[in-house]
């Protein structure tokens, strides 16, 4: 997005006003369904208690519940309507599953049949409450309502509050693209597998204003060029793939939603999401704050309001998609190597320096190398162990370069390059090696 000519960057406020979230529709509806189990006390999200019932289960349990309304007509075509008998796939049925839990006229039957995954009792949940998952705090010493503002649940809504402060400064035309990278919180009620959901993680997003006319085609072309983002930093594609939303299960905001999914050991699970948010986030803010949003587009002459193209991806999660994807295990002759083979642009450190051992002036040239490289890259030094221990410390690190400092280079003023996947080494001059690792990293 840096690099882009119709990207800018920002970086907004965490805390904004309270009708920032009123508008967008967080305070009514960022919610997540739970119940609560009587017996134990413990509280579970809807979607992740069901994940702990067997698809059989569900199916049984449906079947049961159909049977038993079969006589009243009105109930009938109801559970129909939210259970299409044509539609035959799991994930469909999964869906309407978790559907039906919600609803307050058939998910107090259904709660009936699943026993609690803390305590193993029967007939002990709540019906289904709305949480909000957005964390309130107070402005000022007084903690009453008008003091309530909330940590953002997402970056988004700063760069819609900002579209045109933005615009204007930066001199953009449609279509073009505010980025930012930033913290957001949420209270999630189950946090799970490390950083796939905390309650405090990093979001990176892009909003893509665009003329309404266009949306389809900017939609289709940031969900490709994201998976190929991606991709393009090495993870590997079959453990990619698009989740494209069915209309019925659209957030209030989306007219088209896709997820990007990866393949993580626990199973599949979404690391971005694209989105075509149409005029709903300008219109609900310029709504709300009572001052304009509208676009001037000079062919036309007309005001618009953009559709926005938004894609929002997690920095933690994508982050630990490339760690999990980037780890091998390798057998080297006797012996096994532990190897983090992250795309060197993705490696926390670019390069290692290591004097072979500490005398006859191989350590003053070699600490002469890492104060030079450390001025443009992340570079390490390391003097400590055997050579070959400390490639093994480099390849755990996922640092793809080692530099050592040899005989030879008290000779000639050469030093040998190892690269970390294929463990090749060759010899470069010593005054070659900042360009020569500018280029293996970044062209
Ligand atoms: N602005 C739209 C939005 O926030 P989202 O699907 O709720 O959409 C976008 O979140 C991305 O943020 C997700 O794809 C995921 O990578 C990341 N994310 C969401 N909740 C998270 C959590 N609790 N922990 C870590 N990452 C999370």
């Amino acid at each position: 997005m840096t690099y882009r000519e119709d990207i800018e960057g920002i970086d907004a406020a965490i805390l904004m006003h309270p009708k920032v979230w009123e508008a967008s529709g967080h305070v009514e509806n960022f919610t997540d369904p739970m119940v609560d189990c009587r017996n134990c006390k413990s509280r579970f999200r809807i979607d992740i208690l069901a994940e702990t019932v067997s698809t059989k289960k569900k199916q049984k349990v449906l079947n049961a519940l159909e049977n038993k309304i079969k006589n009243n007509p009105e109930q009938l075509q109801k559970f129909q309507k939210f259970f299409d008998r044509r539609n035959e796939t799991e994930e469909y049925m999964e869906s309407a599953f978790n559907g039906f839990l919600e609803d307050p006229e058939f998910g107090k039957t259904l709660l009936n049949e699943l026993t609690c995954p803390q305590c193993g009792n029967k007939e002990t949940f709540t019906s289904a409450r709305q949480f909000n998952l957005m964390f309130k705090t107070f402005i000022g010493p007084i903690e009453d309502s008008s003091a309530v503002v909330y940590l953002r649940p997402e970056t988004a809504q700063g760069i819609y509050v900002n579209f045109l402060n933005v615009q204007g400064s930066a001199r953009q035309k449609l279509p073009f693209g505010i980025a930012q990278i930033g913290k957001a919180f949420r209270n999630e009620i189950n946090t799970k597998n490390f950083l796939f959901r905390t309650r405090e993680f990093e979001q990176m997003e892009m909003q893509y204003f665009v003329n309404p006319a266009e949306d389809k085609k900017w939609y289709d072309y940031w969900k490709q060029q994201r998976i190929e983002w991606f991709a393009s930093l090495g993870m590997n594609r079959d453990k990619l793939r698009f989740h494209d939303h069915p209309p019925n299960k659209l957030a209030h905001y989306a007219k088209e939603a896709a997820d990007i999914e990866y393949e993580f050991p626990f199973g599949w699970g979404e690391i971005e999401g694209i989105h075509n948010r149409t005029d709903f986030d300008l219109s609900r803010h310029e709504q709300f704050s009572g001052k304009s949003l509208k676009y001037f587009d000079e062919e036309s002459k007309a005001k618009i309001t953009p559709f926005i193209i938004e894609t929002s991806a997690g920095a933690s999660r994508s982050f630990m998609a490339f760690l999990v994807d980037a780890y091998n295990e390798e057998q080297v002759k006797d012996e096994k190597r532990v190897v983090l083979k992250f795309h060197p642009k993705l490696s926390p450190i670019k390069a290692a320096v290591l004097p072979l051992v500490n005398k006859d002036g191989m350590d003053i040239i070699a600490i002469k190398i890492e104060e030079d490289l450390r001025k443009r890259l992340k570079v390490f030094y390391d003097d400590k162990g055997a050579i070959g221990r400390r490639y093994r410390r480099q390849d755990e690190a996922g640092t793809p370069f080692c530099i050592t400092v040899d005989t030879q280079t008290l000779s000639d003023k050469t030093v040998t390059v190892r690269e970390r996947d294929s463990m090749n080494q060759e010899r470069i001059s010593s005054d070659r090696i900042s360009e020569y690792l500018y280029n293996k990293i970044y062209l």
